[in-house]
């Protein structure tokens, strides 16, 4: 609810951006009104909008600006019934990005590789552009890597890093009670 709400001023904000007393959603606001949703609605997402998703996360920063990243979106009925056979966290979302790197190209070196890394900033790109569209979204690592490479047929060098279900939040969709909960920046933070 509390995440509709912010949508539609979101929506406001945006549609009337020619009236110069109106406020654009700033990062922060975003970044406040994001939550993991686990409850969607099966609205469709307008292509528009999964092109945008896409687009925020091709400007994220990678290593060496390898680009590494190849991101499948899910959005087929059979391909939506084979994810959420694989893991319980795909939520039935309408579309589900599984999100890869590409081994033959990430930065690797003296045994660092920055492949997860590199996805994890394309992600949340992808991921705070989605709120800024009014959908949400859930971070999700609990799957079997090995499993969904095999059901999806993926090429061996494409390594999944993560799954990103996305659509509109569901109308009793809330977020749950880990979200209400920050340390304290005195908790997380040492300044030296
Ligand atoms: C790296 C990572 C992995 C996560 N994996 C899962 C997951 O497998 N399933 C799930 O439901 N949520 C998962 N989450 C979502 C977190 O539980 C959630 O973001 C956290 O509890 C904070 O709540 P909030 O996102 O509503 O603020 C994951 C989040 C991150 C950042």
């Amino acid at each position: 609810m509390l995440f509709a709400c912010v949508a539609m001023l979101f929506a406001a904000c945006s549609s009337s951006t020619d009236q110069s007393n109106q406020k654009t959603p700033s990062f922060m606001d975003l970044a406040r009104a994001r939550y993991a949703v686990r409850n969607y609605a099966q609205t469709p997402v307008e292509q528009a909008k999964i092109d945008s998703i896409l687009a925020a996360g091709q400007l994220a920063p990678t290593a060496k600006n390898v680009q590494p990243q190849h991101i499948y979106v899910l959005q087929s009925a059979e391909a939506i019934a084979k994810i959420n056979e694989l893991t319980r966290c795909a939520y039935h979302a309408p579309v589900v990005f599984l999100v890869c790197y590409n081994t033959d190209l990430v930065w690797n070196k003296d045994g660092a590789n920055s492949g997860d890394m590199d996805c994890s900033i394309v992600g949340t790109h992808m991921m705070m552009e989605a709120t800024e569209l009014g959908l949400g979204t859930c971070w999700v690592k609990w799957f079997d890597p090995e499993q969904v490479a095999a059901a999806f047929e993926l090429p061996a060098n494409h390594k999944p890093s993560f799954l990103m279900p996305c659509g509109y939040p569901s109308d009793d969709a809330q977020p749950n009670a880990h979200h209400y909960n920050r340390k304290p920046l005195t908790e997380t933070v040492t300044y030296k």
